[in-house]
């Protein structure tokens, strides 16, 4: 057995576990050790459907496809009620819920709901800028020219939306997204900045700054790793060249900065001593994302050997050093991850995220699946 099987089934029995653990609740970070639970509130939830589908993906067991039907059923009260939905992350939410459930069960009702999900993200669009809001109400002082790197993720849905329907106004606005991206968050020399501001206004640009990286000026390793993930499948989606390369070299930035271990600090420039937290969730995303990107790059890139090898170091060092495959009773699957470093929120434990992309990266080494982002 290949150690990415090995690591799938321990991920198997202990989801099948915290399905008993977590009920009706969905987990969101860990505090030692433990998963915070929430009734679906949270920008992360749809991480444990994700995980759900995963697990039925592989298995085609009903334990996990019941339990993922009843998640994924959640997300439809969400969508109704709106009060938490303030936020673009309905990508996040949506693609590993209702369009995972679209997509291995052709539920009509599913796709409907992956279609209301897409309407409800293009209500941040804010035509003056040419941007979708991350944060805040529309107006918002702080937040109402500003993007994220991590809207990269949210963009598929948006794409997935004009590819169903035929309507090209999702996709128009996804490609803008990943345009202005592109352009203000990706620097000269590869790295990133976490968030850009913008004039409301005038749509001038006006700073690059961060939210949960270590400084303005740094590199926030979970923001290249959307980074490297988000452009590549923005090119699958779009085919346009300037993606593919952008997320070529935003890749070889995050794996020309591996530390001995392989598992990532949580910033790029945050001075390293003992003490310094990982992320390792930063990790795991961008072993989908080189994963996806080695999908589109010719078979004679210069660069397939370099980012092969850095994938299989990524998944060997979170594998054998991260992740809690020898002790069954543990909740997360992989350890080490940091939410928010710089606010002191878990900074050094399980991210539901990690956990999922770990698993979608065991997935696609194994060849069993490669999530939900596309169809
Ligand atoms: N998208 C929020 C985060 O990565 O923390």
């Amino acid at each position: 057995m290949t150690i990415w099987k090995s690591a799938l089934e321990d991920a198997l029995n202990k989801t099948r576990r915290n399905i008993d653990r977590f009920g009706d609740h969905f987990p969101h970070v860990g505090e030692n050790g433990k998963y915070l639970l929430n009734d679906n509130t949270e920008w992360t939830n749809g991480f444990w459907s994700g995980i759900l589908w995963l697990c039925y993906e592989y298995s085609g067991e009903d334990v996990y496809r019941e339990a993922a039907r009843s998640a994924t059923d959640r997300f439809r009260d969400r969508l109704t009620a709106g009060t938490a939905l303030e936020h673009h992350d309905i990508g996040f939410l949506y693609s590993l819920s209702a369009k995972a459930q679209w997509i291995l069960e052709k539920d009509g009702a599913a796709r409907a709901l992956t279609l209301e999900a897409a309407e409800t993200l293009m209500k941040r669009w804010r035509p003056r800028p040419g941007l979708l809001q991350a944060w805040g109400t529309e107006g918002d002082n702080e937040n109402g020219g500003r993007i994220i790197i991590d809207c990269l993720m949210n963009l598929p849905l948006l794409y997935w939306a004009s590819q169903v329907t035929g309507n090209p106004a999702y996709r128009e606005v996804a490609a803008a997204q990943a345009d202005k991206s592109r352009r203000f968050l990706v620097r000269g020399d590869d790295s990133s900045y976490h968030t850009f501001y913008f004039n409301q206004e005038t749509g001038e640009a006006v700073r690059g700054g961060t939210h949960q990286g270590f400084e303005d000026g740094s590199t926030w390793t979970r923001g290249q790793a959307w980074g490297v993930y988000g452009f590549a499948l923005s090119y699958r989606y779009t085919h346009n060249m300037s993606y593919l390369e952008t997320s070529l070299r935003m890749a070889r930035y995050f794996l020309e900065r591996l530390p001995e271990d392989n598992v990532v600090y949580w910033d790029f420039d945050a001075p390293e001593t003992p003490e310094t937290n990982r992320d390792s969730s930063a990790s795991a995303i961008a072993a989908c994302g080189i994963l996806e990107l080695l999908e589109h790059l010719p078979g004679d890139n210069p660069n397939r050997a370099y980012l092969e090898d850095g994938v299989l170091r990524s998944m060997k060092g979170l594998v054998d050093r991260y992740s809690t495959r020898h002790r069954p009773d543990a909740e997360g699957l992989i350890e080490r991850g940091s939410y928010s470093v710089r606010s002191g929120l878990s900074p050094d434990d399980y991210m539901i995220w990690g956990d999922y992309f770990y698993l979608e990266a065991l997935m696609r080494l194994e060849n069993r699946s490669k999530g939900y982002w596309y169809e």
